[in-house]
């Protein structure tokens, strides 16, 4: 897939499966402290972010339960987006961005969320998407709040990460919050 959701004077921004020939762009931020300072993974080793690739690049060739998809500026990939299926018998999805630091405060991450919205609800046609982030990360909450989702509790020990056990902030969008919203959806 292929579609652009971003267009201004200088820069459009542009969504696409990932490709093979993606791994040193998306190393560059996928290996940076700073960038997965609130995440589950990294910083990456080379070998972890070609691991991440490959599988990317694998699930674009298979039936989609999922969209795992290249954030592309002026021919680079700045950021990584993702939606998948978690619970198919309830169609409940998850979702979750990175992008590369020089390119935060832009608006790409909350544009990338309404792309991955506009996936799984018309694509993937589930009826709940969640997203969990750790209690610190203020940008990403923001960018939740601004695609319309709801706060709904804070999980306790929910991840070890590197040996330690740390909370999450759970956010969850309903179809008819995104239907709300004003977004055409398609029926379930
Ligand atoms: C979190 C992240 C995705 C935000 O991306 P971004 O493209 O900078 O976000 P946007 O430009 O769309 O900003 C959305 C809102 O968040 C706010 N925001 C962004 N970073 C912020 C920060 N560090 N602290 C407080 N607010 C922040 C913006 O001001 C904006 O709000 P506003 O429109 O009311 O001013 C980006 O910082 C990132 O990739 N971080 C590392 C990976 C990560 O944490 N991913 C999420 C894991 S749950």
């Amino acid at each position: 897939m292929d579609t652009s959701v971003h267009d201004s004077s200088e820069t459009r921004l542009q969504f696409r499966d990932f490709t093979r020939a993606d791994i040193a762009a998306v190393h560059e931020y996928a290996s940076d402290p700073l960038v997965t300072r609130w995440s589950t993974w990294g910083p990456n080793s080379l070998e972890q972010t070609a691991a991440f690739v490959e599988a990317a690049a694998a699930e674009a060739e298979d039936i989609r339960t999922g969209y795992s998809l290249a954030a592309v500026l002026n021919d680079h990939v700045v950021g990584s987006l993702a939606v998948w299926t978690k619970d198919s018998s309830n169609r409940n999805g998850e979702l979750g961005y990175t992008f590369h630091r020089a390119h935060w405060g832009k608006g790409y991450a909350t544009e990338a969320v309404g792309e991955l919205l506009r996936l799984g609800f018309d694509t993937l046609k589930l009826e709940r998407i969640g997203a969990t982030c750790h209690p610190d990360n203020m940008g990403s909450i923001r960018v939740l709040e601004k695609n319309g989702f709801t706060f709904e509790g804070r999980l306790r020990s929910h991840r070890a990460v590197q040996g330690t056990r740390r909370d999450s902030m759970l956010f969850s969008i309903l179809r008819e919050d995104y239907v709300h919203r004003g977004n055409v959806s398609g029926a379930s």
